[in-house]
């Protein structure tokens, strides 16, 4: 499916009709339960809580009848052993962020992998002339990755105000230019210890390139780690080309799996393979063809896995099975392929009825590889009231400080008549 240019677009309803008339991805919205209150309502906040795929009641409900039936006996006997459950995600993690099977792994929550790479990949040199110690950080980033980074280095005996590093956008601008953050990193230089990122920023759209600014990070020796909470099922992304040493994502946003869903985490080849990198250890980690001699000493398998502490939860897991399963049939590429001509179209045609410097100001950067599915709208005046007469008209968004309301298209589940009624009802209360 190629991009949609300025001379294809058109205003006309029709023609987002026929987008999803040619829609080969279109069987897959009737795989998912949308919480629409009338047949008309707009879904348009799966960037925030995915709907649910109708596979993952099938399999939470699979899990509940083994365990009721087969009790201990589910860790291996069970439709998806639980002894190996973790292992039913690898592939198709690995898929989606464009990994290898040995770099990905399923586990706790986002935050709490965010602690758990940073023990590992935050190793600030405190002595000498290579005191090396800065942790970058972009201002205004999502307030859980602030709250770990400083609390991180408090934690390590170091003080954040003076070790926490924050890039903003210019005066003025919403978002960071890249060649700003380059600039950065490079005046940083070998001060620098980690730069911990986003791929696609949660308040502005705004994507980054990963392996452009992780090549950036490494040039002045330093390691660079990616937040892809709003990146993982909206981006095609290439985790292990990139280069980057780690990345984490929850999975209750694009990746439809339930709310608090058991996140994930990349950590790249190089690093999986040296087994003496400090970290945060549990059973779950070691080398499983020796776990069950219940030795003191652990012994890292040489995968992902090692950075995971505990048994998996397996009725948390089971949605994310069930929607990895409807990922791997759509196929992230088709998925973006389609995501871009989706929020191509919304862009078109909300620029063209507000006129640009207008009432409404979208932040997302226009290129497409700039962003992602979601684009932000900024509403200088009365834009909660603005908000809430969107809900009031069934098109479900949300609402971020300071007056910018995100709409985002997901291509799994939305269509292009969507996008056309979406943008009917802004320009609505554009005019
Ligand atoms: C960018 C980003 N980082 C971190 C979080 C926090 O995630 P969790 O509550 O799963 O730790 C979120 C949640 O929305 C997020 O969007």
């Amino acid at each position: 499916m190629p991009p949609l240019t300025a001379a294809d677009l058109s205003h006309d309803r029709d023609f987002a009709r026929d987008l999803d008339a040619h829609d080969e991805l279109a069987q897959f919205r009737g795989r998912f339960s949308l919480p629409l209150k009338r047949p008309d309502d707009i879904y348009f906040v799966g960037n925030s809580l995915g709907p649910m795929p109708h596979l993952a009641r099938t399999f939470v409900l699979e899990e509940l009848e083994d365990w009721a039936h087969l009790g201990v006996a589910g860790h291996m006997n069970s439709r998806r052993p639980w002894f190996y459950h973790h292992e039913n995600l690898r592939g198709s993690l690995a898929r989606l962020v464009g990994a290898h099977e040995h770099e990905v792994v399923a586990m706790n929550s986002l935050t709490t992998n965010i602690h758990l790479l940073l023990t590992t990949f935050y190793r600030p040199q405190l002595a000498g002339p290579g005191a090396r110690t800065k942790l970058l950080i972009e201002k205004g980033a999502f307030p859980s990755d602030t709250y770990a980074v400083m609390t991180h280095v408090a934690a390590r005996g170091l003080d954040p105000e003076q070790h926490v590093v924050e890039i903003a956008p210019r005066a003025g601008e919403w978002t960071i230019r890249p060649e700003d953050l380059d600039a950065r990193i490079a005046e940083l230089g070998d001060t620098l210890a980690l730069a911990l990122l986003p791929g696609v920023q949660y308040r502005t759209g705004q994507a980054f390139d990963i392996a452009r600014h992780t090549r950036a990070v490494h040039a002045v020796g330093a390691r660079c780690g990616w937040d892809l909470a709003h990146a993982a099922g909206n981006l095609a992304l290439k985790l292990h080309d990139s280069n980057a040493d780690f990345a984490v994502w929850c999975s209750y946003k694009y990746l439809n799996s339930g709310p608090g869903a058991v996140a994930g985490a990349f950590i790249h080849e190089r690093h999986v393979r040296d087994v003496t990198l400090p970290r945060h250890a549990g059973w779950w980690g070691n080398d499983p063809k020796t776990r069950f001699r219940m030795e003191e000493r652990f012994v890292p398998v040489q995968h992902a896995d090692a950075w995971s502490l505990s048994n998996p939860p397996i009725l948390a897991v089971a949605p994310l099975i069930a929607s990895l399963a409807e990922f791997d049939a759509a196929g992230i590429e088709r998925l973006r392929a389609k995501s871009v001509r989706m929020t191509a179209l919304l862009e078109f045609l909300l620029r063209g009825s507000s006129g640009d410097g207008g009432d409404l100001e979208i932040l997302t950067p226009t290129a497409s590889h700039a962003r992602g599915a979601q684009l932000s709208l900024y509403f200088a005046k009365n834009a909660r009231a603005r908000y809430e007469a969107f809900l009031a008209a069934g098109l479900a968004c949300d609402y971020r400080e300071p007056g910018i309301v995100r709409l985002a298209p997901a291509p799994l589940f939305n269509t292009f008549d969507e996008v056309w009624r979406a943008a009917a009802i802004v320009r609505e209360s554009v005019r």
